[in-house]
Order: C-alpha cells, then sequence, then structure tokens
C-alpha cells in the first residue's frame, strides 16, 4: 500500500493492566503491564500458552472490556478515555473482529451475516447489500451469498466471518485464533487470505495463534508470557 503513514504507530497501549476481582480479597492479575505497539500495516501474531492473557488483551484492544489500569491508544485516540457509545461507534467504524469460532448468526445468510455490521452502522439496505457482496466475492464465496452458516463448510464459515470483519473497512483487525478450528490446508487458506487483505488493503492485524509455522510468516512475533510480553522484535 503506498499510503504515506505506512509503518506509523497505529495502536499503542501503554502499561496495560487487567485484574479480575474472584472475591473479597481474591484478586486474579491476568495482564501486568503490557507495552506493546502496532505499526500501521503491520501483521503481527500474538503466541503464548493457554491463560497467558492474549484473548484478555485482544477484547480490551477492541474495546470489549475495560483494562484496570494504563491506556490504548488507536490512531491517535485514548480509547478508554471515551464514554461506552463512542467506543461502541470505534469499534463498529475502525476494529475487525475474527474469532475460532465464527459467531455468524445461524438464521441470516452469508450476504445478510456480512451487513449487519453495516446497517448497525446506520448504511443504506441498498448500499449494505452492494458492499457485502462485493466483499463475499472477495473472500472466493460468490456462489454462497444466500447459504446459511449451517449450509456451509468450517472454511466457508470462517471467510464469511473474514468478510464480515473487514466489510466496513476497519483499520485494525483483531483475529482470536482465527484457524484454529480449521483443519490444516483450510488454515493455510484462511491465512492466505488475511495476508492478501493485509497487502491489499494495508489493513493492521494482530493474530493470535498457537501455530508457530503460521507465526513466522507474519511480520513479527510477540510472545504472551504469564500476563507479560516478552520482547522479539521492537514493541517497547
Ligand atoms: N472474566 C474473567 N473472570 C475471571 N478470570 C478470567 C476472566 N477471563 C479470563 N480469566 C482468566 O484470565 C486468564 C487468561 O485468560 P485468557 O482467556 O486471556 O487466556 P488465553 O491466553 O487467551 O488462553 P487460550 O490460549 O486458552 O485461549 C485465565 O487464567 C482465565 O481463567
Ligand atoms: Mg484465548
Amino acid at each position: 500500500m503506498s499510503d504515506v503513514t505506512h509503518g506509523s504507530p497505529l495502536l499503542v497501549t501503554a502499561s496495560l493492566t487487567k485484574s479480575f476481582c474472584l472475591g473479597k480479597n481474591n484478586t486474579l492479575e491476568v495482564l501486568k503491564g503490557i507495552d506493546l505497539t502496532l505499526n500501521r500495516g503491520e501483521m503481527v501474531a500474538l503466541l503464548g500458552d493457554s491463560g497467558s492473557g492474549k484473548s484478555t488483551l485482544i477484547q480490551i484492544l477492541g474495546t470489549l472490556d475495560q483494562p484496570t489500569g494504563g491506556t490504548v491508544s488507536l490512531d491517535g485516540t485514548d480509547l478508554f478515555k471515551l464514554n461506552r457509545k463512542k467506543q461502541a461507534e470505534i469499534r463498529n467504524q475502525k476494529i475487525g473482529f475474527i474469532y475460532q469460532f465464527h459467531r455468524l448468526l445461524p438464521e441470516f445468510t452469508s450476504l445478510e451475516n456480512v451487513m449487519m455490521p453495516l446497517l448497525i452502522g446506520r448504511e443504506i439496505p441498498k448500499i449494505a447489500k452492494e458492499k457485502a457482496s462485493k466483499v463475499l466475492e472477495q473472500v472466493g464465496l460468490k456462489e454462497r451469498l444466500l447459504h446459511r452458516p449451517g449450509q456451509l463448510s468450517g472454511g466457508e464459515q470462517q471467510r464469511v466471518a473474514i468478510a464480515r470483519s473487514i466489510v466496513t473497512e476497519p483499520i485494525l483487525l483483531l483475529a482470536d485464533e482465527p484457524t484454529g478450528n480449521l483443519d490444516r490446508g483450510t488454515a493455510w487458506s484462511i491465512f492466505e487470505l488475511l495476508q492478501n487483505l493485509n497487502q491489499d488493503l494495508g489493513l493492521t492485524c494482530l493474530m493470535v495463534t498457537h501455530n508457530n509455522e503460521l507465526a513466522q510468516h507474519l511480520n513479527r512475533q510477540v510472545h504472551m508470557i504469564d500476563g507479560c510480553l516478552a520482547a522479539h522484535g521492537d514493541e517497547s
């Protein structure tokens, strides 16, 4: 992408902490001061043992949960200084999510599932339909617009979920084990699709994965160890 801002910081966290209160005098510290910078156009793998705090971090970066302390700045905006309504707006406009399980709405078609975030953002239905069809074509599902999730293969369902995550043209894609539930071949094809989107759209992507082989193909790897980031690269 020829964006002049390519490579400048997009997402910056400083001293980010998260604790869960489990009862009186029982607090679980899950994130212990995360300083992470994602630069524009970067595709970064987030690795770490089960329970190390990866999903907790992703949820907070996407404003789906609140931190206990520290800051998250996205595109120059301090996310947790905003009220919940404004956070929801930013989430809808600037952030895309992909999960291990697709979380598509079973009673809706591929097209309707992908239109959903646009309609939530008050897009005109006709335009939402056009945009959703185009993105579904982009992920190779032109012939599956009217299928419901139950009528699609696992890889196809994940492609619909990817289409849904990018239809609003987000600047940040947060993916929590997007290939974790797929066989090796399908995982690679989904991974390649994400790489193409990263290259074609300049999309910045943080991807949680347990798959070291995939992670090595990304620009950078960061490792979460018991709520802390082990520096491998330039997170500072
Ligand atoms: N709402 C919650 N209340 C209490 N503890 C929680 C909550 N959410 C997460 N935790 C705890 O925080 C720790 C980190 O969880 P998290 O889901 O972030 O791990 P993870 O690195 O994503 O693991 P996995 O690779 O298994 O998905 C776990 O020990 C978990 O039990
Ligand atoms: Mg997780």
